[in-house]
């Protein structure tokens, strides 16, 4: 079984550099754009054609395995995670980025089995950087092994995060009175690349100690937590309790030391779960 997934994860680095390539040809002629919640929740035809070379060619490798795609569960699949082997697609993260060219713009790509992440696939196409992680055998950029910082002092540390895409006020408040809270630790900075697949390596590859965010989705963080525990950081909810890939919300750390810091100074809000049944009409 370990060389299927083997196998499987070998697909995922070759789909997603063929994705990437389909994104940098996109920012140069086709970045037309709708909306999906509200009007700054955004989707490009890009988005939903690099989801599709995805899905259809994962179907013909492996046709008993199953997905979670940003844009396929947006025009209306269900987003459940089973003990299946499931696939867990972010075509394009970062697609505000994208719209505006703002260049970092990730292809996430994570596959999880027993509802655990087996490896994590993110290609950060503009900057041509290939993060990848197995479970049990470590995280790479490009072949080269990745180590999260060693720094255990808040006030020394690099946070990341974002905005998000809400704009109800309450959300907001919420959202700026965590980042107060955060700088005036004070930490030495607050940093957000527009893709928290991105933030994510950022954090394995030890240039930010820690990336926080509320209102996140299971395909923008599914590929980087694997990355991140392999790189030896750590995992936790905005409460300080267990990750749980469905609740939108996530620490990722280099350490438990900085991580239940940040705990400590976050204004928490719990968004509806991925999983959450549709609303009735
Ligand atoms: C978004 C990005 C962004 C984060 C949002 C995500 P998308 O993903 O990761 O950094 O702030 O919460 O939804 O929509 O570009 O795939």
């Amino acid at each position: 079984m370990a060389d299927d997934w083997q196998n499987a994860m070998d697909h995922a680095v070759a789909l997603a550099r063929r994705a990437g390539e389909v994104v940098r040809e996109a920012l140069q002629h086709d970045r037309k754009v709708m909306t999906k919640s509200c009007s700054v929740d955004l989707v490009t035809q890009t988005d939903q054609k690099v989801e599709t070379l995805i899905i259809q060619s994962v179907k013909e490798k492996f046709p008993t395995h199953r997905f979670i795609g940003e844009e396929s569960v947006a025009a209306g699949e269900a987003c459940v995670l089973t003990d299946s082997p499931t696939w867990i697609i972010d075509p394009i993260d970062g697609t505000t980025n994208f719209v505006h060219a703002f260049p970092f713009v990730a292809v996430s790509i994570g596959f999880s089995v027993n509802k655990q992440m087996q490896f994590g696939v993110v290609y950060s196409c503009l900057e041509d950087k290939m993060y990848t992680a197995r479970r049990g055998n470590g995280a790479f950029c490009n072949g080269e092994p990745l180590q999260v910082s060693q720094q255990q002092d808040v006030k020394q540390s690099m946070i990341a995060t974002e905005f998000g895409s809400s704009r109800d006020p309450e959300v907001v408040e919420k959202i700026f009175s965590s980042l107060k809270n955060i700088l005036c630790i004070p930490v030495h900075g607050v940093r957000g690349a527009g893709t928290a697949a991105v933030n994510m390596c950022l954090v394995a590859s030890g240039c930010v100690e820690a990336y926080y965010e509320m209102g996140i989705h299971v395909w923008d963080v599914a590929a980087g937590s694997l990355i991140v525990s392999e790189a030896g950081g750590v995992l936790m909810d905005v409460d300080g309790g267990e990750l749980d890939l469905m609740s939108r919300r996530i620490v990722a750390a280099n350490s438990r030391a900085v991580a239940e810091r940040l705990v400590a100074e976050i204004d928490a809000f719990s968004p509806p779960r991925d999983d959450a049944p549709p609303l009735k009409p």
